[in-house]
């Protein structure tokens, strides 16, 4: 029987095995058949040798049994009956699988249940080990017929995996799972290196920052006093670490502190220098010789100690600046020759009246009694063009100006009117202007290009933002056999010997200025390296009306400084100098406790008529020229675009007084929701961001070092570039100090393109 079961498994495992291959019957299969048959044949051999064996056994079993006298006692104690059947009772076996049968003299006997299983050996139950509990917590235990295992070890666990069979096995082989420490996996378990890694059952959690560490807007720990490209941080902890464009590092004091950026001191007029003496070299590590009125160049006259801004006799001899006609230069006397208000002794015209005391090629002389005021060698008289110097005296469109100093060189214009005070004659002024950036399309180097600044590198005509070769050295700026590593200075070799990537040529001044680039204000413009108003245009901006008097402005600290001392008409004071993106920042302090009026900064200068400004006023007030409309004034620091149809006049004049709209004038894009004016005798700093690519306005205003208003991002294009200058109406007093302005074309991180319209 066994024996013909065998058979036919094999036969059938052989049919299945052969009859499920798709595949056609090749000879090389027939041959793998033959070998198995005979592999069958062999095996059927052993198992008939086998069964030959157990025969042996049975009978000699039989036997044995039939000879035992003792088998009945056998019966006796705990152990269960024996079933005694007559013998050849075990072929087939009736007991479960795998146990045992005996024949006995009267029937058969089946031997305990297989190991895992519960029963008399002739019924067996498969017994569920799980109930031991063998496994791990929340580990699946399977039961299995015979037998059980564990799954394994959860998820930050580690451990053998358990199967066996029986209670007892379970009992005695529990499975045991070691919690894991993902922190000690040499990558602090992925947590930044220089956080907690906190280990707990299962699982781990990446803890806070260790100390001294903060946790970036990356989500990385770097040092809490570190720069931002990473390296510790060696400035003072009211001061800022900027990165410069080759990596080194410069500390800057907070706005309203002072001093070199390593020491830092409060500086309550915000001036840059500190309230007390530090200790460090730096000019600016000295104490502020005049605490609460902002003089960023230190002017003190007498040599006294106090600076000549909160002196109230800064010459020292004993005439009161009020009174004394040389407020710098020592004159009890007051000697006056021409009755003018400047005393012999500080007159650069002492014999014609010049109030102005302007001096245009500054030799001493004022320019109201300088034979040669430009002091290019031609007089006066015969110069063409009285106020430039220009030895050539070349006039190109004949018209008696100089092609120096001519408004239109090319289209004969002796007037010079200039209606829009943009520099360019009326004459030959379209103000056809493409791209916006202030520079009609005749006269713009890139008319498509927004280039307000209209750098020219290599002069040849075309403007470096649209010359694809900027220094003309023969490798192009950008693409192959470029990028030029000296954009701006030209290296036909290239020769980089520190193999840097930035040329022997630029490197640390990369516009070749000879201002190194940590201290120029524009790297990539050589004509432009530090903050200069020193030459400025004056704008009215309302030329007929005579409600008050122009601005008079007074520049200090080699340009640095910009004071407005009358109580005048709307003006401005513009540079020269017109810029793409720019950083603009200045601090501006009202030096008197009387009116209440306007003072405050333009940026995007392109003519007298297209500008924005940033204005502030103390107190709500009504313009008293109710013609030709009311005009009405919020306190409140304001930003207005203006783009006036009529140009400087009444209009004009009403609108920028006006905290509001006016068309074809103002624009107000933003006002301090504060509502709050300045405060008499009180610093402020500015920080402007204008970014004419593409729009952005930023401006930020600080009382001491906490910000106070903050336009947040404004996007307005009706300028794309332009001159900064400062801005009065009306305010006497007002002071402009410590004036930085910075190229900078990055856009903020704040900038959205989906905010363009
Ligand atoms: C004036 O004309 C000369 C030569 O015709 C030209 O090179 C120059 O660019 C012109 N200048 C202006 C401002 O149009
Ligand atoms: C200006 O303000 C400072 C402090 O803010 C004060 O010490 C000083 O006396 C004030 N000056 C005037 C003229 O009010
Ligand atoms: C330029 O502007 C960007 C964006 O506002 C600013 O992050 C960066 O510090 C500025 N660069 C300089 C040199 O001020």
């Amino acid at each position: 029987m066994i024996r013909n079961v065998y058979l036919l498994i094999m036969t059938l495992h052989f049919l299945y095995h052969y009859s499920s291959c798709q595949q056609p019957v090749s000879r090389d299969v027939s041959r793998r058949m033959l070998s198995q048959m005979m592999e069958t044949n062999r095996e059927l051999a052993e198992i008939k040798h086998l069964l030959k064996q157990q025969i042996k056994e049975i009978i000699f079993l039989k036997n044995t049994l039939a000879e035992c006298n003792f088998c009945g006692i056998q019966s006796e104690g705990q152990q269960q009956p024996i079933t005694v059947y007559p013998l050849g009772r075990c072929v087939p076996n009736p007991c479960f699988p795998g146990v045992l049968c005996s024949e006995t003299a009267v029937g058969f006997h089946c031997g305990a249940c297989p190991s895992g299983f519960t029963g008399n050996g002739s019924h067996c139950v498969d017994i569920d080990e799980c109930r031991a509990k063998p496994c791990y917590p929340r580990v699946r235990c399977i039961n299995t017929s015979p037998g059980f295992q564990c799954e394994p070890c959860p998820s930050g666990y580690t451990g053998p995996r358990i199967q066996g069979v029986g209670e007892i096995f379970a009992r005695t082989h529990r499975q045991i799972c070691i919690d894991i420490n993902e922190c000690e996996d040499g990558d602090n378990g992925g947590c930044d290196p220089n956080s907690d890694c906190i280990n707990i059952p299962g699982t781990f959690q990446c803890g806070p920052c260790k100390p001294g560490y903060i946790r970036d807007q990356n989500l990385r720990c770097r040092l809490e006093r570190s720069c931002p490209n990473g390296a510790s941080n060696p400035c003072h902890e009211r001061a800022e670490c900027h990165v410069g464009r080759n990596n080194e590092i410069a500390c800057v004091c907070a706005i309203g502190w002072a001093g070199n950026g390593h020491r830092c001191a409060k500086d309550t007029d915000i001036d840059g220098f500190p309230d007390v003496t530090l200790e460090c070299p730096e000019r600016n590590c000295r104490k502020d010789n005049c605490l609460t009125v902002p003089n960023s160049g230190q002017e003190d006259a007498d040599g006294d100690g106090a600076g000549d801004a909160c002196d109230d006799d800064a010459d020292g001899d004993g005439v009161p600046n009020l009174e004394d006609n040389c407020v710098l230069i020592q004159n009890l006397d007051q000697r006056n020759t021409d009755q003018d208000n400047f005393g012999d002794l500080c007159d650069n015209c002492r014999l014609t009246v010049n109030n102005n005391q302007q001096d245009i090629d500054g030799d001493g002389k004022g320019d109201a009694c300088d034979q040669d005021m430009d002091g290019d060698g031609i007089r006066n008289s015969l110069d063409n063009c009285e106020q430039v110097p220009n030895q050539d005296q070349l006039d190109h469109d004949s018209d008696g100006v100089g092609n120096a100093c001519d408004s239109c060189p090319n289209i004969s214009n002796a007037d010079q009117l200039d209606d829009d005070d943009d520099l360019v004659g009326d004459s030959c002024d379209t103000n056809t202007d493409s791209d916006g950036d202030g520079h009609q399309d005749t006269r713009d180097n890139c008319p498509t290009v927004i280039n307000s600044a209209q750098l020219d590198t290599d002069g040849d005509g075309v403007g470096d933002e649209c010359d694809d070769d900027d220094d003309n050295d023969g490798i192009p700026d950008m693409v192959s056999p470029g990028p030029d590593n000296c954009r701006l200075v030209a290296n036909p070799t290239q020769d980089d010997l520190d193999g840097d990537g930035i040329g022997d040529a630029c490197e640390g001044d990369f516009d070749d200025d000879k201002v190194i680039d940590i201290i120029d204000v524009c790297p990539e413009n050589a004509q432009v390296a530090l903050t200069d108003f020193r030459a400025y245009q004056t704008v009215i901006l309302d030329p007929e009306g005579d409600a008050q008097i122009d601005p008079n402005w007074v520049v200090l600290n080699q340009g640095m400084e910009i004071v407005q001392t009358m109580n005048s008409d709307p003006g401005l004071a513009v540079g020269y100098t017109a810029f793409n993106g720019v950083d603009f920042e200045g601090t501006f302090h009202v030096n008197t406790m009387t009116d209440d009026d306007y003072a405050g900064f333009i940026f995007g200068y392109q003519d007298s008529s297209s500008f924005y400004v940033v204005m502030w006023k103390q107190t709500e007030q009504t313009y008293w020229q109710a013609n030709p409309f009311r005009a009405v004034a919020d306190p409140g620091i304001q930003l207005k675009a203006v783009k006036s149809q009529t140009g400087p006049g009444e209009h004009l004049r009403n609108a920028l007084w006006h905290t509001g709209d006016t068309s074809n004038q103002v624009k107000l894009l933003w006002k301090d929701p504060r509502n709050a004016g300045w405060k008499d005798n009180t610093s402020y700093r500015w920080f402007l961001q204008h970014r004419p690519q593409v729009g952005y306005i930023r401006v930020r205003l600080y009382e001491g070092p906490v910000i106070v208003a903050d336009s947040g991002t404004i996007i307005d294009t009706t300028m794309r570039g332009g001159r900064l200058g400062v801005f009065c109406f009306s305010q006497e007093n007002i002071i402009w100090a410590n004036l930085r302005y910075r190229c900078n074309d990055t856009i903020p991180e704040d900038f959205h393109p989906a905010q363009l319209q």
